[in-house]
């Protein structure tokens, strides 16, 4: 099968909010995360079999300043302070890749802001 959506806005959320006032975004809306180191989305998605697999993210940073997020897969450090540098504007979107080991069947990945100016606004991951 190829890559499979999880939107953001149905992931679980820890100081952010689901809004939808930059367009561009995907089904309902975006995460907005708090600007402060921490805040997070965690998805829970579904693999086939255990192995490598791009995670793809899909967001948008309208500063000009990076939003370095921490990736973890189920509970592990998966990409440290992994890059969301400036987009141009809230409703320019773009992606970002990184390879993740998972394991066969549910995986928890996390999208943990990494500094005090919190992460990017977060359309979706796709894996
Ligand atoms: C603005 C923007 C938000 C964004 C925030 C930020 O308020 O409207 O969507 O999340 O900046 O700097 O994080
Ligand atoms: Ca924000
Ligand atoms: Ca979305």
């Amino acid at each position: 099968p190829g890559p499979a959506d999880y939107q953001a806005e149905d992931a679980a959320i820890s100081q952010g909010a689901v809004e939808s006032n930059h367009a561009g975004f995907t089904g309902a809306g975006f995460v907005n995360y708090d600007n402060l180191a921490g805040s997070y989305v965690e998805f829970t998605v579904n693999a086939a079999k255990a192995g490598p697999a791009t995670l793809t993210l899909r967001y948008a940073n309208g500063t000009t300043s990076g939003r370095p997020m921490d990736i973890t897969v189920n509970g592990t450090l998966a990409a440290g302070e992994l890059a969301f540098d400036p987009t141009g504007a809230w409703t320019t979107w773009t992606t970002r890749t990184v390879t993740v080991q998972l394991n066969a069947g549910a995986n928890t990945i996390r999208a943990a802001a990494a500094t005090a100016g919190g992460g990017p606004n977060l359309d979706r991951i796709s894996l």
